[in-house]
């Protein structure tokens, strides 16, 4: 949550949607995070989410009656769901299993949740929930697809993890912090306007093994491309991150693809290349490697060592030339900036190249901010002002949807 959330959240009335997965208890967490920030939530629940998850639980957290069934009361039950739908300023259904995903996706309003979801005219946060091959499945991805494709719907992606059925994959409920934080971007005006990318990219630095437990590295933490990364997953955007270290926590929408080296980060993003539409590396990828890796730990002995250091291979250098892909670099410089980064952006064939000067204040390695010029194939630039990395990775992104379009188009 950020810091502005109570201002924001106070006195919004929430449609909690739950639906029957064994994730339904985290909404519980989710209810409690948006009534700690000043909204009002009103629980509504599937019958199969009361399988998983006591409507007391709710009731007591809320002090409101869940509504579940429809027509379970009286004749001013009937029209339950055009009262809940019109007093909520927004609706989240967490967690939203495939069923649900379906009937929405198909305009069933079979039951109270799909029929309040359709009689709303409010914005609609989606956070699916269900194991990976189900997330996976064409049937919930063309549903999923439909529904961020409407007006005032947006989807929180889950993230990668071990689910309750013991597989691991894309499919876990965001956060319930995340999921506050995605329903206030969204609020603010966020847009899923990257849906049908692939965007993969690169983070942090590559690690060169010398023998068994010594490598050689650099200073890069990941922080600029796990924020890329988190950016275009909650723009809709099929996110593939490959890097050697991993974000603090998963990123919703994230497929991780772990390497070590730069060979292994090479070969990652080859075998990804095929579908992939825009590639940003913001990998630190180290230029040199020990020519040989020791197989047991090298000893020390009287005087110096030598070790001798062959090329890595330029991976961005090595991309087949692609009409429609956008391939984005990076240059961290310490001077000539703006030079050294156009004769990177020419040597590489990039669309664009993020350049900024790691000796700055609050610029480049470990720190939340950046201070970048971007830097187009086209000749024209755009020089931003000292931004967060989200921020940052906002931006640029904005830059990656032009350069598609245009590439699309042509
Ligand atoms: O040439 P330099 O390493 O400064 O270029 C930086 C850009 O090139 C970054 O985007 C980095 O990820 C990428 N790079 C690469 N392969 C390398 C070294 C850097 O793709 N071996």
């Amino acid at each position: 949550m950020t810091q502005q959330s109570g201002a924001f959240w106070a006195g919004r009335e929430i449609l909690l949607g739950v639906s029957g997965s064994i994730a339904a208890y985290k909404s519980a967490e989710l209810a409690r995070l948006f009534l700690k920030a000043g909204a009002k939530v009103q629980v509504v629940m599937t019958s199969s989410a009361k399988q998983f998850i006591a409507p007391l639980t709710f009731f007591s957290l809320t002090g409101r009656p869940v509504y579940d069934e429809m027509f379970s009361g009286g004749p001013e039950e009937a029209t339950a769901h055009i009262e809940l739908a019109r007093r909520a300023d927004l609706v989240v259904v967490a967690p939203a299993t495939a069923q649900l995903i379906g009937r929405l996706a198909n305009g069933l309003a079979s039951d109270l949740l799909s029929t309040t979801i359709i009689a709303a005219d409010t914005p609609v946060v989606i956070a699916p929930a269900m194991n990976p091959q189900m997330f996976a499945h064409p049937a919930v991805d063309a549903n999923i697809k439909t529904i961020a494709s409407w007006p005032g719907y947006a989807i929180a992606p889950p993230t990668e993890g071990e689910l309750a059925c013991g597989e691991f994959g894309l499919g876990r409920l965001a956060d319930p912090p995340g999921i506050v934080e995605f329903c206030e971007w969204f609020l603010s005006g966020g847009k899923q306007d990257l849906q049908g990318e692939h965007v993969v990219v690169t983070a942090g630095p590559t690690f060169e093994d010398l023998d068994p437990v010594r490598f050689l590295s650099n200073r890069s933490t990941g922080k600029m491309g796990f924020a890329i990364a988190q950016v275009a997953a909650r723009r809709g955007a099929q996110v593939s991150l490959v890097s050697s270290v991993s974000p603090p926590t998963p990123i919703p929408g994230c497929n991780h693809v772990k390497v070590r080296s730069a060979q292994s980060m090479h070969d990652a993003i080859h075998a990804l290349l095929p579908e992939t539409t825009a590639l940003v590396m913001a990998a630190a990828v180290a230029d040199y490697k020990p020519k040989e890796q020791a197989p047991t730990k090298i000893k020390k002995k009287a005087g110096p060592l030598a070790i001798e250091l062959d090329r890595n291979p330029d991976i961005l250098a090595s991309l087949p030339k692609d009409p429609k892909r956008i391939t984005v670099g990076f240059a961290a410089e310490t001077d000539h900036v703006e030079e050294h980064a156009l004769g990177k952006l020419k040597r590489k064939h990039l669309d664009m190249i993020v350049a900024n000067d790691v000796t700055q204040p609050g610029s480049g390695f470990g720190v939340d901010t950046n201070q970048v010029v971007l830097l187009k194939a086209d000749g024209s630039s755009e020089s931003l002002p000292m931004l967060s990395k989200v921020e940052v990775a906002e931006r640029l992104l904005d830059q990656v949807r032009t350069l598609r379009a245009a590439k699309e188009r042509s």
